[in-house]
């Protein structure tokens, strides 16, 4: 059995999940309501509020899982990127947890815990096949090889997806965090009305940008009356089209250039109700990852835990926090 933790934003999160990938429980504890009245994630309180809750959420897991300590197998942690003070309350939870019981300790790329996801869906890919990574921090687009080697083929070249939304959702005087809550305002208002162009549109860069469709939407809400309710729901639909377009036409596009046919989609953004839609216009099988766990969880940490080597004692003993990923 493998306990697996996740502090590197702000979630507290702990799974439990066998060796051949079952999921018996994954816990997490949003600090959703800390972070709301400062428009964002304040990287010192999420320090603070894992150190509080990331003990009763280990033990919440195990609870749930209806298992004892003494039948965990492997502790596994992400060790980044995220926020450093973040990370550091989880790795060095787990570093004592593991040493105290006598375990082996994994260390977990975040970004190949959100690729990992995708073995929670329903018909989890098999083989290689492209992975579209779009959370609050990157929007990649991953190759992902026979033997389950990852490749970064595009990333930002500015903004996340989901800073986007976050920023969108900003401008159109809406709570953090902005992705559900710019979706929500755009409900069914019609994306045309007020269309923005898409980023990178009829260009072959396999790259994303997302900072221009920002400045075209600070630009648009300024020139809208206060009380105007309709034409901020008009915006926000626009401006979620023109994220979801851009997504859309760059998943295609590294789809033809590496001649993948199986898309999966990862990371907070991918629970977008527009994109999960729009991705039924392509023509490759696309694998979403469950809503549950498009936002940070530790049951992804586990599942890519599982390809990984425990740490050696050394490493063990020296591991740190990371800010960066390879893969970013
Ligand atoms: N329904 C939604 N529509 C659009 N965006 C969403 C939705 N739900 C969540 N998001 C966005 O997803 C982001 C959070 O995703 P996630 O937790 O994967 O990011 P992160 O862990 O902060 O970043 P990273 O994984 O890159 O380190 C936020 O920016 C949030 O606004
Ligand atoms: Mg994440």
């Amino acid at each position: 059995m493998i306990l697996a933790i996740e502090t590197s934003c702000d979630e507290t999160c702990a799974a439990v999940c066998t060796p051949d990938g079952e999921v018996l429980s994954s816990v997490v504890a949003s600090q959703v309501t800390d972070h709301a009245a400062f428009g964002g994630v304040v990287p010192e309180i999420a320090s603070r509020r894992h150190l509080e809750l990331l003990s009763p959420t280990v033990i919440t897991a195990l609870r749930e899982a209806g298992i004892d300590e003494d039948q965990l197998t492997n502790v596994a942690v992400t060790g980044g990127p995220g926020l450093i003070g973040a990370l550091l309350v989880g790795v060095s939870f787990a570093k004592g947890y593991a040493y105290a019981r006598g375990l082996p300790l994994i260390a977990v790329d975040h970004l190949h815990g959100h690729v990992a996801s995708l073995q929670l869906a329903e018909n989890p890919p098999s083989g290689a096949h492209l992975v579209l990574l779009a959370s609050g921090g990157h929007t990649l687009l991953i190759d992902v090889a026979d033997d389950g080697s990852l490749t970064t083929i595009a990333r930002s070249m500015d903004d996340a997806a989901g800073e986007a939304f976050d920023k969108g959702a900003r401008l159109l005087g809406l709570g953090y965090p902005g992705g559900p809550a710019l979706g929500g305002l755009a409900g069914t208002a019609d994306p045309r009305t007020r269309a923005f162009t898409t980023p990178l549109h009829g260009r072959d860069d396999l790259a994303f940008s997302f900072s221009g469709l920002k400045t075209a939407l600070a630009l648009s809400v300024q020139s809208l009356a206060a009380d105007d309710q309709f034409g901020r729901s008009e915006l926000a639909a626009s401006y979620q089209e023109a994220i979801v377009t851009h997504l859309v036409e760059r998943a295609e596009l590294g789809l033809a250039r590496t001649g993948r046919t199986t898309l999966g989609v990862v990371g907070g953004v991918a629970a977008n109700a527009r994109l999960r839609d729009r991705l039924g216009e392509l023509w490759a099988d696309v694998v979403l990852a469950p809503l549950s766990a498009c936002g940070d969880n530790a049951a992804m940490i586990a599942m890519a835990s599982r390809r990984l080597s425990p740490l050696t004692p050394n490493e063990l003993t020296s591991l740190d926090a990371h800010a960066r990923s390879p893969l970013g």
